[in-house]
């Protein structure tokens, strides 16, 4: 017995754990006007909820001892079954607390389904197994796992499940296609374009809004907005196959300014590596094997023609200015790089991006040419 109780109690910590306060991804510090209406809500209601337990069963715990049974109790208590004014009463009054609770909530839900209006930035997201792509249509911008937002302006994401039916503009165009709103399905006479099959994410920054899910063939929306520039930490809520708990991503909140700088260098394209280098023999792999799925701007084949990367996988044309890939899981260095590029499914159970087979030189070249993408 005792044994069973400690092994129940070592099984509660190791649960309890798990719900360790996380300053970074806790919808308990909201940090964004769409997180604190949420916020606001929960508290209300949580209030509210509150007052009735603490009601109801201090009520039940008087009602136990006052009334309970005892040795020389002769009589019974007063009975009360069918008392109409009682029934009536405790009819209404939960009907009235719960048509004051709805009341709010549906205030809420409908404020923050509105679509934002004035000075609001547009960005395109669309879940991929397992990686999230964030497209900026009126920028030009196209990047993976760090979405980069202004402080003080709501952003508006229109979300869409990967795969099929992306990649449907022209595929010899440079540039990646920005699809400004989510397909049905694979546009006709044209196979299905993306990597990844078209499953179901969810989109959820604790700490800036609630979230949101995001199915194949239905475009949803959800606004965002931060109020101070920092980083916040972003997790697909929904089980998405093999690797759904390494999809994570991060919303960094810029100032105004510091975001338009930004915005400038995203923009450019991607450097040309210097004659000579490993980074030429590297670009040379990539323009041969990755363009499939990878696109950089700005990148020339050997003839200095501009090579069209297809896309299906992360945009890479400014991969050094970010912090972190595999789903914003591994930190950005050159030995993770390498560790990923020798055998990625290593690394990410299930992941779509195959084994070259590079050699060991070939690894140092690619790790050379990915380091003069910034
Ligand atoms: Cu995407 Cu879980």
């Amino acid at each position: 017995m005792r044994s069973k109780t400690l092994l129940g109690l070592s099984a509660l910590a190791v649960v309890a754990a798990a719900c360790a306060p996380n300053a970074s991804q806790s919808a308990l510090e909201p940090a964004g006007p769409y997180a604190q209406e949420p916020h606001n809500l929960f508290v209300f209601v949580f209030w509210v909820a509150a007052a009735i337990f603490v009601l109801v069963e201090g009520m039940l715990l008087v009602f136990a001892i006052r009334y309970r049974h005892r040795k020389d109790r002769t009589r019974i208590p007063a009975q009360v079954h069918g008392n109409t004014r009682l029934e009536v009463a405790w009819t209404i009054l939960p009907t009235l607390i719960l048509a004051g609770v709805a009341v709010p909530t549906v205030a809420t839900i409908w404020d923050l389904a509105a679509e934002p209006e004035g000075d609001v930035l547009e960005v395109n997201v669309l879940g991929h197994q397992w990686w999230w792509e964030f497209d900026y249509p009126e920028q030009g911008i196209v990047t993976a796992n760090e979405l980069h937002i202004p402080t003080g302006r709501p952003v508006f994401l229109t979300l869409c499940a990967a795969g099929f039916g992306y990649g449907e503009e022209d595929p010899s165009a440079p540039g990646p296609p920005a699809p400004s709103d989510c397909q049905p399905g694979p546009p006709e006479g044209l196979p299905p374009a993306g990597i990844g099959a078209s499953v179901v994410h969810s989109f959820w920054v604790p700490e800036l809004a609630g979230t949101q899910d995001v199915v194949p063939g239905q475009t949803n929306h959800l606004t965002i907005q931060a109020d101070e520039p920092g980083v916040y930490e972003g997790q697909c809520k929904e089980f998405c196959g093999l690797s759904h708990a390494y999809m994570k991503h991060v919303v960094v909140a810029h100032t105004p300014e510091d975001f338009d700088r930004w915005v400038a260098d995203q923009q450019a394209d991607a450097a040309v590596p210097e004659p000579g280098t490993d980074a030429v023999a590297g670009a040379a792999i990539f323009v041969n094997q990755c363009t499939q799925c990878h696109a950089i701007e700005g990148l020339q084949d050997e003839n200095g023609e501009p090579v069209a990367g297809n896309n299906g996988g992360p945009n890479l044309t400014h991969l050094m200015s970010r912090e972190c890939f595999r789903g914003c899981t591994l930190p950005l260095n050159d030995g993770n790089l390498r560790a990923w590029l020798e055998d990625p499914r290593e690394i990410e159970a299930g992941s779509f991006m195959p084994d070259y087979g590079l050699s060991p030189e070939e690894l140092d070249q690619m790790v050379a040419f990915l380091n003069t993408l910034e």
